[in-house]
C-alpha cells in the first residue's frame, strides 16, 4: 500500500502544517503516565521543526463514548514541551462547540497543540464544518497517528479532503511493516493471538487464516472455544455470541490450541497448571483461566522458532497479576529474540506494547505498532479511513 509521504514535500520552511498525532495517553493528576505513543510521533514533529515549518498538532484524548468525562490535552502539551525541549503553544476551545479559530500565530519551527479534538461535536460526525475550520489553519495536512487511523473522524479523514494530505514518518513506517507481513510475508508465517476479547480477534483469524501457516491462539478466543466444546470454564472470560464462528475456525489444522492452562483466582491466589483433557473442568465460578501453561509455552515456542514472519497481538493471559505473567513474558522474549534477523516480527496493541516495553525488548522487534484497534482492523483486512485519505493524489 502506497501513501503520499511528507518527506516528498520540498520547501516546508514557513509552511503551516496540521499534524494529526495520537497523544491518547494515560494521565493521572495532570501527569502523563506513559508517553510511548507521544515519543513515537517525535520523529515527524522534529523533522518538521528542522524543516522550519509551523506546526499545529491535534489529537484526541479519551472521550470515545459520550458518557466519558472530558479530558483536556493541556497536560499533554506541557509534557510535549519537556520532550521537545522547546515551548509549545496550547490552543484551547470550548467543550461541546465546533470552534471558530483565529489563525494561530506561529514562527518558523514553532509548535502549537490544539485542545482535544473530541471537544468539538463534529470531530465524530465529520460533516465538514470542523474540517473546513481546521483546514483554514494550514497549507498541508499530515496524518501520523497510526493508532487513530481506523476512526472516520474529522481530524483523521475529514480535513484531508480540504488540504494536500501526507503521511508522517511513523505512519509510513507502520504501513510499510504491516503491509510487508500482510502482502508478501516470508513463509512460514506464524501468528500469535491472545487478548481478552474474542470479538476483536475473529476477523483477524479469518483474514489471516489463508495466508498464515500457523495461528497460535489463547485468551478469550480459546476460553470461548473450550466453553463451546462443552467444558466448564468457571469465571473465565467468554463471548457466547461467537460460539459458531470460533468452532468453525478452530477446525482448521492451522490453528494451534493450548494444551494446558493456568487456572486460579483473579488476585493470583490458588493458581495451578491444568492440562486440557477430557477431565478439564472449572466448577468454582471464582476460578478462571488466567494464563497458558508451561507445556503450551513449549508447544508455541516450537512454531515461533520455525517462523520467517511473526505477527503478535494480545497477551496470553492476565500478565499484570503475578503469577499469570509467565506465558506472555516467555513468548514475548522468544518473539523478540527471533525478530530482526531470523524472522520479521511485528506486534502491536495496547497490552502487547506494555509487555515489550516492560521487558525492554521493543528495540529487538522489527515493528512495534502503536495501533490497538487500528492494527486489528488492518490485520482484519479493513480499509482504514485514515489511509484512504492519504492514498489520494496530493493537490
Ligand atoms: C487507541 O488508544 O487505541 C487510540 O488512541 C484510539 O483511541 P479511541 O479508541 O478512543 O479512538
Amino acid at each position: 500500500m502506497k501513501i503520499n509521504s511528507i518527506r516528498d514535500v520540498k520547501n516546508l520552511a514557513g509552511k503551516r502544517v496540521l499534524v494529526r498525532v495520537d497523544f491518547n495517553v494515560p494521565i493521572k493528576n495532570g501527569q502523563v503516565l506513559d508517553d510511548y505513543k507521544m515519543r513515537k510521533n517525535l520523529p515527524t514533529i522534529k523533522y518538521l521543526i528542522d524543516k522550519k515549518a509551523k506546526l499545529i498538532l491535534m489529537s484526541h484524548l479519551g472521550m470515545l463514548s459520550p458518557t466519558d468525562p472530558p479530558q483536556s490535552l493541556r497536560p499533554v502539551a506541557k509534557h510535549l514541551e519537556k520532550l521537545l525541549k522547546q515551548p509549545v503553544k496550547f490552543v484551547p476551545f470550548k467543550l461541546g462547540t465546533n470552534p471558530e479559530l483565529k489563525l494561530i500565530d506561529l514562527k518558523n519551527g514553532e509548535v502549537a497543540v490544539l485542545e482535544n479534538v473530541r471537544y468539538a461535536p463534529d470531530e465524530k460526525t465529520n460533516t465538514g464544518i470542523f474540517a473546513k475550520e481546521l483546514a483554514k489553519q494550514a497549507d498541508y495536512y499530515v496524518l501520523d497517528g497510526f493508532a487513530s487511523a481506523h476512526r472516520n473522524s474529522t481530524s483523521v479523514a475529514g480535513v484531508a479532503k480540504y488540504l494536500p494530505a501526507f503521511g508522517g514518518l511513523l505512519i509510513t513506517e507502520e504501513i510499510a511493516g504491516l503491509s510487508k507481513v500482510m502482502e508478501k510475508p516470508n513463509q512460514p508465517l506464524v501468528v500469535l493471538i491472545g487478548g481478552a476479547k474474542a470479538e476483536t480477534k475473529i476477523s483477524v483469524v479469518k483474514n489471516l487464516l489463508p495466508k498464515a501457516d500457523y495461528i497460535l491462539v489463547s485468551g478469550g478466543f480459546f476460553n470461548t472455544y473450550l466453553w463451546a466444546k462443552g467444558f466448564k470454564v468457571g469465571g473465565s472470560l467468554i463471548q457466547k455470541e461467537f460460539k459458531t464462528e470460533i468452532l468453525k475456525y478452530a477446525q482448521s489444522k492451522k490453528l494451534i490450541l493450548p494444551v494446558d492452562l493456568v487456572v486460579g483466582r483473579a488476585d493470583g491466589s490458588a493458581a495451578r497448571v491444568v492440562p486440557i483433557n477430557a477431565d478439564f473442568k472449572i466448577t468454582d465460578s471464582k476460578l478462571a483461566i488466567y494464563d497458558i501453561g508451561p507445556a503450551t509455552v513449549q508447544l508455541f515456542a516450537e512454531y515461533i522458532k520455525q517462523a520467517a514472519t511473526l505477527i503478535w497481538n494480545g497477551a496470553m493471559g492476565r500478565f499484570e497479576v503475578h503469577p499469570y505473567e509467565y506465558g506472555t513474558f516467555s513468548l514475548a522474549r522468544l518473539f523478540a529474540a527471533r525478530s530482526k534477523g531470523k524472522a520479521f516480527g511485528v506486534c502491536g496493541g495496547g497490552e502487547t506494547v506494555q509487555v515489550v516495553e516492560k521487558l525492554k525488548v521493543a528495540d529487538q522487534i522489527d515493528l512495534v505498532s502503536t495501533g490497538g484497534g487500528a492494527m486489528l482492523e488492518f490485520l482484519g483486512g479493513k480499509k482504514l479511513p485514515g489511509f484512504l485519505a492519504l492514498s489520494k493524489k496530493a493537490k
